[in-house]
C-alpha cells in the first residue's frame, strides 16, 4: 500500500492567511542541510538563512562581511534539507543598497542559484526604489526595521531602538511604506512592545518579531542562541531550549576521555 504523503508547503499566501485568522508564525535561522532538515521536520513556518551566518557561522564581530557569495552557499544548503517550510534569505550588506539595479541583480542571483523562496532587506524609505523593483521581477520581499544590524556602526549599539517619538514615527512611515512597496512580511526588531503591537495593528501584512514583544504577528530567533550554542549571548528577549553548548562539551570531554583510555572503539565498534 502507497500512503499518499502530501506535502503542504508554506507559502507567502499561507502567512498572509495565518495573520487574518491569528495563527502566530515560527520563524528560525538555518545556515546548513542538516540544521535546515531538522527544523523543517520539526514543522517550522519559515526558515531564515540570515546574515547573522556573518557571526554565528564565521565568527565575525557583524554581519556587515558576510558576501553575496557566501549567502548564496548557505541558502543552496538550507534549500537541500526542506520540503515544506519557506526560505527566507537575507541580502547582504553592500549588495543592494547602491540602486534598485544592483538590488535586483542581487535577488535575481539569490532566486536562481538557491532555489530560496524570498528575500529580506534591511531598511526603509531610501530602499523601497530597490524593493519595487525586485517585486516586479517577482521576487517575494519581506522587510526588516528597528535594530537593523547592518547599521550598526550608524546606531554605535546594539540597544533597544525607536525608544524616542522620532524614531518611532519614522518606524510606523516606513512600515506603511514597505506595505505599499509590496512587501509580504516585516521583521521588528528590539523595539519597544507597544510600538510593535501599533504598527502590527497597522498593517495588513505579517510582522515577525525579535525583542519586539507578543504582539507581533510571529516570532523569530536566531537557531543558535535558543539551542544555547552561542552561550554567551543572553539577551532579555531570548528564550534558551537547550543548553547545547554544555551537552556538547560533555559529549566531547567523554569521547577525548574514551579515545584516551582505550574504551573506544571497542569489540563491536570495529570490523
Ligand atoms: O540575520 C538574522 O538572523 C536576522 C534575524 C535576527 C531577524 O536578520
Amino acid at each position: 500500500m502507497s500512503i499518499n504523503k502530501e506535502i503542504k508547503r508554506v507559502t507567502t499566501n499561507t502567512l498572509q492567511k495565518m495573520k487574518e485568522t491569528g495563527e502566530r508564525i515560527s520563524m528560525l535561522t538555518a545556515y546548513d542541510f542538516s540544521f535546515g532538515r531538522i527544523i523543517d521536520d520539526s514543522g517550522i513556518d519559515i526558515i531564515l538563512v540570515g546574515d547573522s551566518a556573518s557571526n554565528v557561522m564565521a565568527g565575525h564581530e557583524t554581519t556587515l562581511p558576510i558576501t553575496l557569495d557566501q549567502m548564496i552557499y548557505h541558502a543552496q544548503s538550507v534549500v537541500r534539507g526542506i520540503s515544506r517550510c519557506l526560505v527566507v534569505v537575507d541580502l547582504p550588506f553592500g549588495s543592494y543598497q547602491g540602486n534598485s539595479k544592483e538590488a535586483l541583480a542581487s535577488a535575481i542571483r539569490i532566486m536562481k542559484e538557491t532555489g530560496a523562496h524570498a528575500i529580506k532587506m534591511e531598511g526603509g524609505e531610501e530602499i523601497t526604489e530597490g524593493i519595487r523593483r525586485i517585486i516586479s521581477a517577482g521576487v517575494p520581499v519581506m522587510g526588516h526595521l528597528g535594530l537593523t544590524p547592518q547599521s550598526i556602526y550608524k546606531f554605535g549599539t546594539y540597544q533597544v531602538r525607536a525608544r524616542e517619538e522620532a524614531e518611532a514615527e519614522k518606524l510606523r512611515q516606513d512600515a506603511l511604506l514597505l506595505q505599499e512597496a509590496g512587501c509580504f512580511a516585516i521583521v521588528l526588531e528590539k523595539i519597544p512592545a507597544t510600538l510593535a503591537g501599533e504598527v502590527t495593528g497597522s498593517l495588513t501584512i505579517p510582522t515577525i518579531g525579535i525583542g519586539a514583544g507578543g504582539a507581533c504577528d510571529g516570532q523569530v530567533l536566531v537557531m543558535h542562541d535558543m539551542l544555547g550554542i552561542n552561550h554567551e549571548f543572553r539577551p532579555r528577549f531570548l528564550r534558551q531550549y537547550l543548553n547545547l553548548h554544555e551537552e556538547i562539551t560533555k559529549a566531547v570531554r567523554q569521547y577525548i576521555s574514551d579515545v584516551k583510555s582505550g574504551d573506544f572503539p571497542n569489540e563491536r565498534e570495529q570490523y
